[in-house]
């Protein structure tokens, strides 16, 4: 077996870093062979539950009638508030705010009030409406603009971020402008809706399969819940078919109620809910209402900015106060703001409570400032794209934060300045002035947007991470770590560090479910942040385990450790070389620990909240995109005709996962900033929960020319793992770019010389009002 190193010739490992690997589970995606929990084989008996979901915005439950519920075929319990042996409670920051079943008040339509449990899914759903309930209705505020965000109620505390004097500086400036815009809420529209599955053991014991980004808080929670200690409870996922922050926190909901159930009926119980209720029952994007006011001088160079960022959170905190705090931390996204003011106002409302939704705030931030520079641009009548330019942060003064931090890792003056000359940007401009001059009723517009987008969970304790490795005496590898799967290849950029680590093939590393019992005490997959923590402390375990085979090779075979060398799947030492199982074996019949848990935390951040200071964020990343649209000025629809994306990865771990991270994300932008519109009643009903009334972009809305390119040339300027950059998030806001040339084409009907002021989302209905608006104020004008 053992061969002589120059009988060998070189080889590359198949699957290292910064390899093209496709997704490890794509082939199974699309062909249907992927188990999500819902294909997991059920345990005999298993039963099935259904959610109980209030019929008002805000009342007191008068009279709860579930005789009926009971007496329906197939029911086998109906569980309240009263059931839960434990805390009535999910809320993830500790505020107690959340019930997981309302006992008394209601705040919001859809707010869970009972739980059906029933031998099939569908006698669960049919006894449902069988329930009969009386409540005393109170009175209720859904829409945020009908709020005060400085004296109405606030679900979490809210933030203020200052530096300088913003108010006197725009007061001393020669130009000022003065504004509001709304932009809207998104559903997550996950694929895999929210689902758990939870079978009892022994000793009260109990297993819960569940969709969720954060398999460690479903564990506490449902050990609250039950009134159990946390080994009591094992959360296990494979995979999501889609989180996008949807499963951060609101799939507590569902394992908690599963796991009672299963805890009292001794039998394996699994909740699915049907797309409606998962709609109106659980937290989505917030949507903002953003007030500013800025004073620049002649060249448009901002002098001073003052924010307001009101919030609809919903009934409860959930994760309000740190998306509310992301939104200001980007209210500056790529612009230095030379005096600064930004608060926010996390506003309580009787809807849903709003979660973590792709960005977590942060889009909606930087929606803010692209805002200011936008009207900007039109009070003196340049293009916007010299305007941010001008207000760029610079790499050696004018790069301090309004949160104080320095940023040290500025790319944003070439990365827009390669995608203008690529996507032609000046060109294309003087094309569509051509085209809109002749066009009468179809016209053009286009615009070039940046992004910066800070990395690290402003929460600094969550900026850690565990990974688990084994290897078996074949040189198999069995990997696990504390992130979880949600479609964004996390499982395979991870393997690919393992495989570079021990140099052997990927197909050599498996990565095993996510579970509370391997990896503890783990942060959400959240926050972009999966890749850099878990791929940190994967390499940190792989590298315990490479540590203890030289020392061993070392003193075995008597030569210096800096001669046991891993090459591509074999190991060289000395003048021998062995194939990686053989090697792994003679280790393990030497008794090597073959097996290590490696930890990482992120260095060198901080933050005090109080202060508003500090440096929450390791790094950054960055991109830029340049879209061109055209719509129809008699019927507001439009269609997205070119996107050119440059965007920054770092050196990626794999540019055909980041690839698709950027069409992705820039896609669900799209989505979120035109078509996707959530709407209340004036009953406080959420009329928007199915996908007839909700549209999410499909494959025709993708632009008709979608150029994705990856920056060839940054590294991270932090040791990250492999110096890469995370992925998952920092795309989702390039699409910004397409509410700007929406806005472009629709100030064309009035020479430019009126800012369209168009809220998001710009659906077809609200781009023919801003171009009605247009029309009629260039009429008056004229
Ligand atoms: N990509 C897919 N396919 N599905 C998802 O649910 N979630 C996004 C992003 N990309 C998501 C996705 C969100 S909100 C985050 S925070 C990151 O992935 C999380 O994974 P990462 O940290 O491994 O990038
Ligand atoms: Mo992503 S919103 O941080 O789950």
């Amino acid at each position: 077996m053992n061969k002589h190193a120059s009988d060998l010739k070189p080889e590359k490992i198949v699957g290292g870093v910064a390899t093209d690997q496709r997704h490890e589970s794509a082939h199974k995606h699309v062909s249907g062979t992927a188990v999500y929990i819902d294909d997991i084989p059920e345990p005999a008996g298993t039963l099935h539950g259904c959610l109980g979901l209030s019929t008002v915005a805000h009342g007191r439950i008068r009279a709860m009638d579930l005789s009926a519920v009971r007496a329906a075929p197939g029911v086998v319990a109906v569980l309240t508030a009263a059931d839960v042996p434990g805390e009535n409670d999910i809320s993830p920051t500790g505020r107690h705010d959340e019930p997981i079943l309302t006992d008394e008040l209601v705040q919001f339509f859809g707010q869970p009030v009972f739980c059906v449990i029933a031998e099939t899914r569908d006698q669960a759903r049919r006894a449902t409406l069988k329930a009969e309930m009386t409540y005393e209705e109170l009175s209720f505020t859904v829409d945020i603009g009908a709020l005060d965000p400085l004296n109405d109620k606030l679900v979490t505390p809210p933030l203020t971020l200052k530096r300088g004097e913003a108010g006197e500086a725009i007061r001393q400036s020669p130009h000022r402008i003065k504004g509001r815009m709304r932009v809207g809420g998104q559903d997550h529209f996950y694929l895999e809706g929210h689902i758990a599955m939870a079978i009892p053991g022994e000793d009260g014991d109990v297993a819960v399969h569940s969709s969720t980004q954060h398999p460690s808080e479903v564990q506490h929670m449902v050990s609250h819940a039950l009134g159990v200690p946390s080994h009591a409870v094992t959360v296990e996922v494979r995979r999501m078919g889609g989180g996008f922050g949807g499963k951060e926190t609101q799939s507590n909901l569902f394992a908690a109620l599963a796991a009672i159930a299963a805890r009292k009926l001794g039998r394996a119980v699994k909740i699915r809910p049907d797309r409606d209720d998962d709609m109106k029952a659980t937290g989505k994007r917030h949507d903002f209402l953003i007030s500013y006011e800025a004073g620049f001088d002649d060249d448009g160079a901002v002098q001073g900015v003052d924010f307001t960022f009101a919030a609809r959170c919903g009934y409860s905190s959930d994760l309000s106060g740190p998306v509310t705090d992301r939104a200001l931390f980007h209210c500056d996204n790529t612009y230095f703001w030379p005096a600064v003011r930004a608060q926010s106002a996390p506003l309580y409302t009787n809807t849903v409570s709003n979660t973590a939704f792709r960005g977590f705030g942060g889009p909606q931030g930087m929606v803010g400032a692209e805002r200011v520079i936008e009207e900007v641009a039109f009070a003196l009548g340049k293009d916007p794209l010299e305007i941010r330019k001008r207000n760029f942060y610079s790499t050696t003064t004018r790069n301090v934060t309004p949160y104080h931090q320095t940023v040290e890792d500025n790319i944003i003056e070439r990365l827009v300045s390669e995608l203008e000359a690529d996507a032609e940007y000046w060109r294309r401009r003087r094309t569509i002035q051509a085209f809109n001059a002749n066009s009468r009723v179809v016209k053009r517009g286009l615009a070039l947007t940046p992004v910066k987008f800070g990395i690290s969970f402003t929460a600094t304790h969550y900026n850690q991470a565990g990974a688990l490795v084994h290897v078996y005496t074949d040189g198999s590898v069995h990997l696990n770590h504390g992130g979880t799967e949600m479609g964004q290849g996390l499982y395979l950029k991870v393997a690919q560090v393992v495989a570079e680590e021990f140099q052997i093939d990927l197909s050599n590393v498996k990565v095993t479910a996510t579970s509370t019992g391997k990896v503890p005490n783990t942060s959400a997959t959240a926050a972009s942040s999966g890749s850099d923590l878990n791929g940190m402390a994967a390499q940190n375990a792989a590298q315990q385990i490479k540590a203890r085979l030289v020392d061993f090779a070392a003193e075995k075979f008597s030569v210096p450790a800096d001669q046991v060398v891993f090459l591509p799947n074999r190991v060289r030492v000395g003048n021998q070389e062995f194939t990686f199982a053989d090697f792994v074996r003679q280790a393990y019949m030497a008794r090597v620990q073959l097996s290590a848990a490696g930890f990482y935390k992120t260095p060198k951040i901080h933050w005090d909240r109080d202060k508003g200071q500090g440096r929450p964020f390791y790094y950054f990343a960055y991109g830029a995109a340049c879209s061109e649209v055209s719509i129809d000025t008699l019927t507001g629809e439009y269609v997205v005709e070119r996107v050119d994306v440059l965007h920054d990865a770092g050196r990626s771990l794999n540019r055909a996962i980041d690839l698709g991270q950027i069409e992705g994300g820039f896609v669900q932008g799209m989505g979120w900033l035109t078509t996707e519109e959530l709407w209340w009643d004036e009953r406080g009903r959420l009329r928007t929960h199915a996908p007839s009334t909700y549209k999410i972009p499909l494959a025709s809305d993708r632009p008709k020319i979608f150029n994705v390119k990856l920056a060839e040339w940054p590294e991270n300027a932090e040791p990250s793992i492999h110096r890469s950059k995370a992925v998952g998030e920092p795309p989702f806001p390039l699409a910004i770019s397409v509410l700007h040339a929406l806005s472009d084409a629709v100030a064309s009907v009035a020479d430019h010389r009126i800012f369209p002021d168009l809220d998001a989302p710009a659906t077809p209905e609200r781009v023919l009002m801003a171009v009605e608006r247009l029309k009629r104020k260039a009429k008056s004008l004229a």
